[in-house]
């Protein structure tokens, strides 16, 4: 089940990996949602707050403003001192004459950079600014300030500003926010942890299912081998003994039945192959042998099929080639792509094969000049159940599967295969297979 479980595994990070980047953009989400609402939330009663003390101030102002002593650092009698537990920092009253009184200071410090700020802001209607002062490299202040002109019948009496500490609620808001991310963080591992438990009981049945079905093919395809064997060499048998004496037409069903028999025997065998080396029941047998002779045996096999097409089958290489590797997994790479050549080389064609060894690298290629490929179709033609030519699956009765178990065995002996093809010039399938030396 090696296979198997790599596909599953991986079928169940990517799971993960899926539900952890939906969670990752929805704790985001979550995150920015709620730490705007407070921010704006903050923000608006903040300011609402200081407009009503602005407003209670100017009245009071207004009464007694001529009468105030205004001088500086002096404690006003008439200012509430509510306002004072509402973090006012500051309330300043400019007179025309550019004389300030102060009514309320957090410290003659921040007279200046205030001034450097509010120059010339002198609103009829109640302004509002946001302003950061600094005062020393420790001490800098986030301030709401807001600002009218007050009139007595018709003239200007003065201006005046009133400023709010809101640096405590911006200390506690960026604190917010880093609590809300570090439980966002928290709740994410947790939810990463619980999704990977998830995924794995959800994918059980999946993987049971698999195997059942996996092991129903198996025994299918395995059962169907001993009918269809009997079938061919009864064919064979009929073929050997009586053929000489059959009608045309008798012929012609003879080797109809032989041609679906053998197709059908190499379907199973390709079913039976993939879910063997999908569970990693296909061990590779390696063994000593020639080659040349394995080559010439196959060859042989294709007689029948090629002359019926009228293609010149060649084994252009001659010289024996002792080898030790896995025989029945070289010969069923063989079987697929001689196979492959004969069937999509049209009458009358060349199919030629060849090999050497060199530098412990041993090549075989396969060559046709047939029908080709497209580079388009070059990607897929390895796949599984992909066929170039839909339309001439029937005919031809192909399953798509050979070349997908050709890259297969490959595989399993660490070769690669590589196809050069031009469409209606022929093909050249290679297969590598390292060799060692012993
Ligand atoms: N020698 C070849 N010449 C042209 N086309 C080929 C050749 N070998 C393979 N193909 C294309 O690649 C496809 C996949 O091949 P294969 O996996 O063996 O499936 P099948 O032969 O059952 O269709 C074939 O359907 C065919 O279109
Ligand atoms: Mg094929």
């Amino acid at each position: 089940m090696k296979h198997n479980m790599n596909l599953f595994a991986s079928t169940r990070k990517q799971l993960t990996h899926y539900n952890s980047g939906m969670l990752i953009i929805f704790l985001l989400l979550f995150n920015i949602v709620i730490s705007l609402v407070l921010f704006l939330i903050t923000y608006h009663e903040q300011r609402m707050e200081l407009f009503d003390i602005g407003k209670q101030e100017i009245n009071e102002l207004n009464m007694d403003i001529d009468e105030y002593p205004g001088g500086q650092n002096q404690e006003n009698p008439l200012v509430p001192s509510i306002n004072k537990t509402k973090g006012i920092f500051l309330t300043y009253f400019l007179k025309p004459n550019h004389r300030l009184i102060i009514i309320d200071e957090y410290s003659s410090k921040i007279r200046e950079p205030i001034f450097k700020n509010v120059k010339n802001w002198k609103p009829d209607k109640m302004g509002f600014k946001f302003l950061r002062i600094e005062l020393s490299e420790k001490d800098s202040h986030y301030l709401f300030l807001v600002s009218q002109n007050i009139y007595q019948n018709g003239k200007r009496k003065g201006t005046i500003y009133i400023g709010k500490d809101i640096t405590y609620l911006i200390t506690m808001y960026f604190h917010f926010l880093f609590i809300l991310l570090g439980i966002s963080l928290i709740f994410f591992v947790i939810a990463l942890l619980v999704g990977h438990t998830m995924t794995k009981q959800a994918i059980k049945p999946i993987i049971k299912a698999y195997t059942l079905q996996s092991e129903f093919i198996a025994n299918v395809s395995h059962e169907l081998r001993t009918p269809l064997s009997v079938l061919q060499s009864g064919l064979e048998a009929i073929d050997f003994e009586e053929g000489k004496h059959f009608s045309p037409i008798a012929k012609n069903i003879l080797s109809d039945l032989q041609e679906e028999v053998r197709s059908t025997t190499q379907l199973v065998n390709h079913l039976l192959y993939l879910i063997r080396s999908d569970s990693g029941e296909q061990p590779t047998k390696k063994e000593n042998f020639d080659l040349l002779i394995l080559l010439q045996q196959i060859i042989r096999s294709f007689q029948r099929l090629s002359e019926s097409k009228d293609i010149k089958l060649d084994l252009l290489t001659l010289h024996p080639l002792p080898i030790y590797t896995d025989k029945e997994n070289i010969k069923q790479l063989l079987y697929i792509l001689i196979d492959n050549a004969l069937k999509y080389t049209p009458n009358g064609g060349n199919v030629c094969i060849s090999y050497e060894q060199k530098d412990e690298i041993l090549t075989i290629v396969v060559q046709d000049n047939g029908i080709g490929i497209s580079s388009e179709q070059q990607q897929h033609i390895f796949d599984r159940f992909y066929r170039a030519d839909k339309s001439r699956s029937r005919q031809t009765g192909s399953s798509g599967l050979g070349l997908s178990i050709g890259k297969s065995i490959i595989e399993s002996l660490h070769g690669t295969i590589k196809v050069s093809s031009k469409l209606n010039a022929g093909s050249k399938f290679f297969i590598m297979i390292p060799l060692p030396n012993r």
